[in-house]
């Protein structure tokens, strides 16, 4: 029941429908706006609701755009119906319908540098945000909102929305009031420098300007967001921490890293969350996130005093980290900034802070190229999400992952990747449990052997010398031979293996 406390002003009381009535507000082919970041803090009921009324037979399909992946009750609801055209920038592959549609190429996906998203609704360049449905803690007196765990591109969205709907969810815990630091840019001529120079700089407001008179309906909701359980760190993703803090500690000691660590960018998954969680063994104190998803690892090391600040735009807590949140939520306050997408991910101040980006490719070639989206080259598997925007401008940019996959049927280190979003200009290093491959300053041969040698599985190092033995028959500066690249895919294909011995 929503009281005072969360609808600080009496005349929003008057603004509460039904969920049935506030997606009669959204109508066929309009570009929607949602809350909410991987999956948190996104609406629920509403998307719910519009459902149920195109299995009804409402014809109604839409852009869905949003920050990130967002949960099945938008993603997963309304692609089941058919109830979406479009989707941008990013989403979860674990919705199935989704999934399906964006790869037969029915729903017209952009899958889009996370950074770029917002300003590219901002300047007008993929059309109106003809709704905005955001979901909030609380609204405040003034009509501002309290927003929830999951801050994404709902600034810009409510910036420009003809229509605003605010699902306010009784779940999402009051504490959150003040971890926010809502700052929009300026538009080109106008904008200027972003203020901030520490992880925990905050220069904007704690709460998204919206006021009383912008918002059309109000909904009440107490659904949690759906976070999956993140699989826990095997022995794989141990010995990658490992191997991981073997290098930055080694990196500090030659002098190239400070002594106060610089900040810390985490990327999205399993791996990535125990690879972060691995940093606990090692010696640095006083560590500073500036990333743009904060998974459950951050909060451990919060709590273990090794994270000081961590600056997101969204937060992804499993239900094991919701309840250590909510039994001391100022230890976690006083260390969590929340901003908006194109602050957390934007390319000036990764610069300026100098942060350690480390993510997760799908695949990565011999020449340091990196695919983090499609899976042998077609089927998309999320998206680039924000890897594009700290790959490219981070002081060191990692990528870690296991050196094979399904059960040691791939090789994750390939002679060249089925599909590049990360080309061998942007990539610095790249760590599996089998080692460090330390690209920086090498040229194409040099970089394909130390690839081969210390990244790659034993089982497919072979394979991949012969492969570079014969490219090189063929003259050039980064020699390839694509015959012999297809041959391996196609007997994954055939055979369910890479391995062509
Ligand atoms: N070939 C075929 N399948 C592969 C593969 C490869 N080279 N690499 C991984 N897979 C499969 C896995 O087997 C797994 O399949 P399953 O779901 O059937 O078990 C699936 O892809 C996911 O792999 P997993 O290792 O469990 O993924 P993860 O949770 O560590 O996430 C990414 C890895 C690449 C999918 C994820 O990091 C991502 O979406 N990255 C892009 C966006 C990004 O980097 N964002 C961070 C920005 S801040």
């Amino acid at each position: 029941m929503l009281t005072s406390e969360r609808l600080r002003n009496p005349a929003l009381f008057d603004k509460i429908v039904t969920a049935d009535k506030a997606a009669d507000l959204i109508k066929d082919g309009m570009n929607v706006g949602f809350s909410g970041f991987t999956p948190s803090g996104y609406p629920k009921k509403t998307t719910l609701a519009l459902a149920e009324q195109i299995k009804n037979g409402k014809k109604c399909s839409i852009n869905v755009w949003t920050g990130a992946s967002v949960g099945p009750e938008i993603e997963e609801a309304l692609a089941e119906v058919g109830g979406i055209c479009g989707r941008a920038p990013y989403y979860a592959a674990s919705n199935k319908a989704l999934k399906k549609g964006i790869n037969n190429e029915t729903i017209h996906y952009i899958d889009c540098h996370l950074s770029h998203f917002g300003p590219l609704v901002d300047y007008g360049f993929v059309g109106d945000v003809d709704v905005a449905v955001i979901e909030a803690a609380a609204i405040t007196e003034t009509g501002d909102i309290v927003l929830g765990p999951g801050v994404g591109n709902t600034p810009i969205f409510a910036k420009h929305a003809k229509k605003i709907i605010v699902e306010v969810n009784t779940s999402i815990p009051l504490s959150l009031e003040g971890m926010h630091d809502i700052y929009i840019c300026n538009r080109p001529p106008h904008r200027t420098e972003i203020p901030i120079y520490h992880a925990g700089d905050r220069v904007g407001s704690p709460y998204l300007t919206c006021g009383i008179d912008r918002i059309d309906a109000i909904v009440e909701s107490d659904i949690l967001d759906h976070v999956r359980n993140l699989t826990p760190p095997d022995e794989n993703s141990m010995k990658i921490a490992e191997n991981l803090v073997d290098f930055l500690e080694n990196e500090q000691r030659q002098g190239r890293i400070p002594e106060q660590m610089l900040p810390m960018q985490s990327g999205v998954g399993s791996i990535a969350n125990a690879v972060l969680a691995g940093l606990a063994k090692s010696k640095f104190e006083n560590l500073n996130m500036f990333s743009e998803i904060l998974q459950d690892s951050v909060f451990d090391l919060i709590k273990m005093g090794k994270i000081t600040k961590a600056s997101g735009c969204a937060f992804t807590p499993s239900p094991r980290v919701w309840s250590m949140y909510k039994e001391d939520p100022e230890l976690y306050r006083k260390a969590l900034v929340l901003r908006p997408l194109d602050i957390s991910n934007n390319p000036g101040v990764i610069r300026r802070l100098g942060v350690i980006a480390m993510n997760t490719p799908i695949e990565f070639d011999i020449y340091g190229q990196a695919n983090s989206t499609h899976i042998m080259g077609n089927s998309m598997m999320n998206g680039i999400g924000g890897s594009g925007d700290y790959m490219r401008n981070g002081y060191i940019t990692i990528f870690s992952t296991p050196s094979t996959a399904k059960d040691g049927c791939i090789s994750k280190i390939v002679p060249m990747v089925t599909h590049a979003d990360h080309t061998e200009h942007d990539t610095m290093v790249f760590i599996t449990e089998q080692g460090v491959a330390d690209v920086r300053g090498l040229d194409p041969l040099q970089r394909a052997k130390v690839i081969i040698d210390n990244c790659a599985h034993p089982d497919y190092r072979p394979q991949l010398r012969e492969y570079l033995r014969k490219a090189k028959e063929g003259s050039g500066h980064e020699p390839v031979d694509l015959a012999h690249c297809f041959d391996m895919q196609l007997n994954f294909i055939k055979n369910g293996t890479m391995r062509l011995d």
